[in-house]
């Protein structure tokens, strides 16, 4: 039974760490500039033209509440006690690669470190800096040497509660130096200034670092917005700020499909692309857009909504249609399904054609059968071995036969 249990964690760590793999190989790239569109005429985009979500409290102060509860806010932060989600506690502070090597995480006042130990004797150690992950699924951690950053030796995964190798790292030598670069804040972040060495090191301006997807990495950088309205308390309409009311449909994904699009071709530097901008001047998706059979489930949201009947047959559905970003809403399937019920209704004629099973309520959660969660294709290619996967809700909305079956037997053992 043990061994079992050692074994599915190991598959666990697996699965995170190809999951890593997958998230970190080809990222996007895109660049910050002007907002293509007339909206008010943001500024482009530097350090000092960013307000900050504090400033938005005060006139904001609904969306400000629940938006720092989000995976969002929390993707990226300083390493702290509240944000690195693994234990410094004796007992559960080690991870070992093999008899020789291990890594101890260990906490001195303030500051925390990962220090390795080759034959019981430190051989490196470096300070957690930079935590990236809300701790839904797992964390990666990152250290400073001056003003370049590396990944740390071992991540967290949170299923298991437990501490993993890296992703993608040797699974018989501690590994510390493995480079980050600008697009993994891109996506993770919400501004850093940066340039390149000549030996294309990427050197952060640590201040400039603005952490987690804050409300201008959708909006657009707002100092003006505030300034304005602090001034002009009278004002009714947004100044100085993008309303995505006006953006057009496509305008609209594309400020979602920067980081939900999975791999896709770097065309400009990371940080360039803004709000309003169309996504394929900055990057280029990375796979056959006609079809969508092999489109994997895992991190492709944009693409998998966009092969949708929902989708290509309305003229407005986009990922508000369904979330709203400003809040924490996961695992409340009653909810989405009354997003479902916005379009889908008995009055529309266009409700669900399925006979409902005697106790069963359509409308309580129309997502495990529409939007079942499946295993990632990609993930499970990778472990055909072990034959474990990692499951995600997968964004390609259809008749799933089996997954209804599924879910309807299991309704009924319920009961
Ligand atoms: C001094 C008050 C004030 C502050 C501070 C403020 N706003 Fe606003 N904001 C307004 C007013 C007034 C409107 C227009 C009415 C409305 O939509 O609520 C507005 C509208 C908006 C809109 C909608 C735009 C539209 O036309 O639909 C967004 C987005 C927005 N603000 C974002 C922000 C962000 C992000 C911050 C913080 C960086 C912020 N605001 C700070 C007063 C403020
Ligand atoms: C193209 C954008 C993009 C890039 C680049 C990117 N990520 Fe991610 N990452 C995401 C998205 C989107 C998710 C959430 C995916 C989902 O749930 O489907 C995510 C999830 C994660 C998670 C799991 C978070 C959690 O708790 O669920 C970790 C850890 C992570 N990324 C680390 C990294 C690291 C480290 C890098 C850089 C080496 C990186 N990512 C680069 C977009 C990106
Ligand atoms: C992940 C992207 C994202 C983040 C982060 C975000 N917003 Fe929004 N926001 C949107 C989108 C998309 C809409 C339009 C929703 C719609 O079409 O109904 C919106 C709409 C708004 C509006 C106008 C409509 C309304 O609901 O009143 C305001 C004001 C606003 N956001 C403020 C904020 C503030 C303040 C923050 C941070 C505390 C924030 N947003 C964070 C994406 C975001
Ligand atoms: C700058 C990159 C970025 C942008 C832009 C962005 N996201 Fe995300 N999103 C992420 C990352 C990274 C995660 C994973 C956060 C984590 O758990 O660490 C995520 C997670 C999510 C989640 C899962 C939340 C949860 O609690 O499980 C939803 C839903 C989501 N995003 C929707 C959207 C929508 C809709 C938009 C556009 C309005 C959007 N995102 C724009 C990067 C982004
Ligand atoms: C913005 C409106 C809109 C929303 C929101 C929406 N749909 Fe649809 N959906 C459509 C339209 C339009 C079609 C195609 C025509 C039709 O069948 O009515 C469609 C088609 C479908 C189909 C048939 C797919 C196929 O391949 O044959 C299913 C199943 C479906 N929707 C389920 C859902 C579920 C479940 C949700 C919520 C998670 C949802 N829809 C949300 C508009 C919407
Ligand atoms: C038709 C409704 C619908 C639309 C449109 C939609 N989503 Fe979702 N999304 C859902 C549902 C339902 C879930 C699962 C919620 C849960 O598990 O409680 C979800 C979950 C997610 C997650 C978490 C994934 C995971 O497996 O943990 C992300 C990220 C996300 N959506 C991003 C997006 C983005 C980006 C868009 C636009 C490209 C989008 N969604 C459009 C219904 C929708
Ligand atoms: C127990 C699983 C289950 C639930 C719950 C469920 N559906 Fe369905 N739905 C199905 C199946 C199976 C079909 C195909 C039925 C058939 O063969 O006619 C279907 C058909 C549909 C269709 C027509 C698809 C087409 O081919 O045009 C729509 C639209 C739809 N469902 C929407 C919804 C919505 C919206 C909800 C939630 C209010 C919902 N369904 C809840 C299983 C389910």
């Amino acid at each position: 039974m043990a061994a079992f249990l050692k074994s599915i964690k190991r598959q666990y760590l697996i699965v995170f760490c190809i999951l890593l793999i997958v998230y970190s190989v080809s990222f996007l790239c895109f660049s910050f500039n002007t907002v293509s569109s007339d909206i008010n005429n943001v500024a482009s985009q530097d350090a000092a033209t960013f307000a900050g979500s504090l400033s938005c409290m005060g006139c904001h102060k609904d969306i400000y509440e629940t938006h720092i509860k989000t995976a969002h806010y929390h993707t990226s932060a300083i390493a702290s006690d509240k944000s690195i989600k693994g234990s410094f506690k004796d007992g559960q502070n080690r991870f070992r690669y093999n008899k020789f090597m291990e890594v101890a995480m260990e906490k001195k006042a303030d500051s925390f470190f990962q220090t390795a130990y080759v034959s019981g004797t430190e051989y490196q150690r470096e300070q957690f800096g930079v935590v990236i992950g809300s701790g839904r699924k797992g964390q990666t951690y990152l250290y400073w040497k001056g003003n370049e950053l590396f990944q740390l030796p071992v991540s967290y995964y949170v299923p298991a509660h437990s501490w993993c190798n890296s992703p993608g790292y040797p699974a018989t030598m501690i590994y510390f130096d493995r480079p980050i670069k600008s697009r993994c804040v891109e996506c993770h972040g919400t501004y850093a200034s940066y340039e390149e060495n000549a030996n294309s090191a990427t050197l952060f301006d640590q201040n400039s670092i603005i952490y987690g997807v804050d409300c201008e990495r959708c909006h657009g950088p707002s100092s003006k917005h505030v300034q304005y309205h602090t001034q002009h308390p009278g004002e009714k309409k947004g100044m100085f700020v993008i309303n995505a009311k006006l953006l057009s449909r496509q305008q609209r994904m594309d400020a979602c499909a920067l980081c939900h699009s999975g791999f896709r071709k770097e065309v400009k530097p990371p940080f360039s692309f803004a709000v309003g901008d169309k996504l394929e001047d900055f990057s280029l998706p990375n796979y056959n857009t006609d079809s969508s059979s092999w489109l994997d489930v895992h991190g492709n949201q944009y693409g998998l909504l966009t092969s949708s009947k929902c989708y290509i047959t309305s003229a407005n559905m986009d990922c508000s249609s369904c979330h709203n970003v400003h809040k924490e809403e996961i695992n409340n399937p009653k909810l989405y399904s009354t997003r479902c019920m916005n379009c889908h209704n008995e009055a529309s004629h266009n409700f669900c054609t399925l006979t409902p099973a005697k106790g069963l309520n359509l409308a309580d959660n129309c997502i495990d059968c529409h939007m079942p969660a499946l295993p990632s294709k990609k993930i499970f290619l990778q472990m055909a071995e072990t034959g474990a996967a990692d499951l995600v809700r997968t964004h390609r909305v259809a008749v799933y036969k089996e997954q209804s079956d599924t879910f309807i037997a299991k309704l009924k053992k319920k009961k």
